[in-house]
């Protein structure tokens, strides 16, 4: 196997881009070879996401262009892991003949086993290449989150900010895997199981080591991130030390903590990183759940200035009736009640989401309160979703997917119009400001192209032209996105991984722009 070329496609959220990352470490440490390109690759592995229909139409479709190189004679091993894996099961193999090998999100620690399996030979039996967890997570997760051998995969990875792309310095660390709140319309309890919260020293210890390889954001990760909460003492030990540990229902986050337990909340495990991991500037976490959003999250935000003051917590609607719906589990008051406590604790914070139009049942007026929701909050930003019915869930089997996909779809554009609004608001709030800018990367600006160009023209224009602006792009702490010039005189792609002071000049609804006043300890002249 020493070599052997393996591409990697990741689709999904953060939990899969994080996936990936682990399987790649896990797959170079047994002598596989990372390639970009999948027509180098004789092993391809698409990392797949069901949350909507799209995401897996996409996955499909690279199926597809596999089998067919596959029909024409091409010795490729094809593999599929993550969501979709679970969520379509065996029947996935049966479907598509091209598919080698299976692993479901819950599973990555056996697929160097099973991508063995399948390389040794073509008539390796189901058993040995397909490895998800079926129901299994959720009837048993106390014993399989006890034997958790996930838990060695995250914490043996390698971070190297130098090979392995990062030199951004960003990193993501999972907290909790899975999630309880089975919203109606999710697929995401049933691929990845139960909650189960990984325990605070293993966390801090990987915050560590990526600080120590040269991380200086790190992002949390959790569906309900802020429903971390581990209690010591009642979870099995291994080796002497914690396991991770089942989360507990939901009902534990609405009373008080019992006096003489001992657990460690979020904002008690936010402090502990902040204060014993100070080489990470910047401490993020996403996504939060807007109920149960405790004052001792946010004072502990406050408190410690190394944790950015940044929330992305959805709100999905701003309709009562379909929050309801949803089983979102707030109102739209409570949920406008948490911002409202966000703001008066946290005066410069920045506040993201997600929504989702045309769930099944929604009027006009449902629709119009949230239009009203995103015009009347300051989020900088909100993911905007057209509702995708989904094979599992309860919505697919309770309400009936009856808003046309044309209503969806312009819904989906006049909530992206208000969203604008509210985000060139939100923006402009910000300008004269000076701000921490994350440098990510480096961009050229080209000059608009000639009226009426051809194709050919185009390039040929493209290779000749100067640019216009050579321009960098980061984010601050609140994730707001900055363009600056690179500084005269500066290797702007030096700068990567980098944070510099930045003044914000003007706004627009996507990003701000800003001039460079401090590059670490040096300040730029600049003509004013
Ligand atoms: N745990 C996170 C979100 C995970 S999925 C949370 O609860 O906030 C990311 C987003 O995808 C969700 O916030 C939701 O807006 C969207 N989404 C999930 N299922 C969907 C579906 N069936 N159709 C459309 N959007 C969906
Ligand atoms: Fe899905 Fe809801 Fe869980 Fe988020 S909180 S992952 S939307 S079930
Ligand atoms: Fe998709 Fe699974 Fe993430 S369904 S959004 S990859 S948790």
């Amino acid at each position: 196997m020493i070599g052997t070329p393996v591409y990697l496609e990741t689709f999904g959220c953060q939990m899969n881009e994080l996936d990936s990352e682990l399987v790649r470490g896990q797959l170079t440490r047994v002598g596989y070879r990372m390639v970009e390109q999948p027509e180098d690759a004789q092993v391809i592995l698409f990392n797949t996401c069901s949350v909507r229909e799209h995401a897996e139409s996409k996955a499909y479709s690279r199926i597809g262009l596999i089998g067919m190189r596959k029909a024409a004679g091409e010795k490729l091993l094809l593999g599929v892991i993550g969501c979709m894996a679970e969520r379509d099961g065996v029947d996935m193999l049966r479907r598509f003949p091209q598919v080698d090998v299976m692993c479901g999100p819950g599973e990555l620690d056996r697929l160097p086993a099973l991508l063995d399996a399948a390389r040794r030979s073509e008539a390796a039996s189901q058993a040995e290449r397909v490895a998800l967890a079926g129901n299994r997570t959720r009837r048993s997760a106390v014993l399989s989150a006890v034997q958790d051998d996930l838990e060695t995969l995250d914490l043996s990875r390698a971070f190297d900010p130098a090979i392995a792309g990062r030199l951004r310095h960003t990193a993501q660390v999972r907290i909790t895997r899975g999630c309880n709140k089975f919203c109606t319309y999710c697929v995401v309890p049933n691929t990845r199981g139960a909650e189960v919260h990984r325990p605070p020293d293993s966390v801090v210890d990987e915050c560590r080591q990526l600080a120590d390889a040269g991380a200086i954001e790190v992002t949390l990760l959790g569906q309900t991130v802020n429903h971390y909460r581990y209690e010591h003492g009642a979870a099995i030990t291994v080796q002497g030390r914690e396991a991770p540990q089942v989360g507990p229902g939901l009902a534990a986050f609405r009373k008080a903590i019992p006096a003489g337990s001992r657990v460690t909340t979020f904002a008690r495990l936010l402090q502990r990183i902040h204060d014993e991991v100070p080489a990470i500037q910047r401490l993020r976490f996403v996504t939060s759940y807007p109920r149960d959003f405790g004052r001792d999250v946010l004072e502990v935000m406050r408190d410690c200035p190394r944790i950015c003051r940044y929330l992305h917590a959805p709100a999905q609607s701003g309709s009562d009736r379909i929050l309801g719906f949803m089983n979102r589990g707030y109102t739209r008051g409570q949920y406008e009640a948490f911002v409202a406590s966000v703001f008066e604790i946290l005066p410069d914070a920045t506040l993201a989401g997600d929504m989702i139009v045309g769930f099944p049942g929604e009027t006009d007026a449902d629709f119009e309160a949230t239009c009203d929701l995103v015009r009347s909050l300051p989020f900088k930003n909100n993911f905007i979703f057209k509702y995708s019915p989904r094979p599992g869930t309860t919505a697919i089997t309770r309400f009936p997917d009856d808003v046309p996909e044309e209503v969806k779809r312009w819904r989906n554009n006049q909530l992206l119009a208000v969203q604008t609004q509210t985000s060139e608001r939100v923006h402009a709030a910000w300008v004269g400001r000076t701000v921490p800018v994350l440098i990510e990367e480096v961009f050229a600006e080209m000059p608009a192209p000639p009226h009426q160009a051809s194709r050919v023209e185009l390039k040929w224009n493209n290779r000749l032209a100067t640019p216009t602006r050579r321009a960098m792009r980061g984010h601050t702490p609140g994730d707001l996105i900055v363009a600056l010039d690179a500084p005269p005189n500066m290797q702007a792609e030096s700068m990567i991984g980098r944070v510099v002071q930045v003044r914000l000049e003007s706004a627009s609804a996507l990003l701000l722009n800003g001039k460079c006043i401090q590059t670490g300890a040096e300040t730029v002249q600049t003509a004013d």
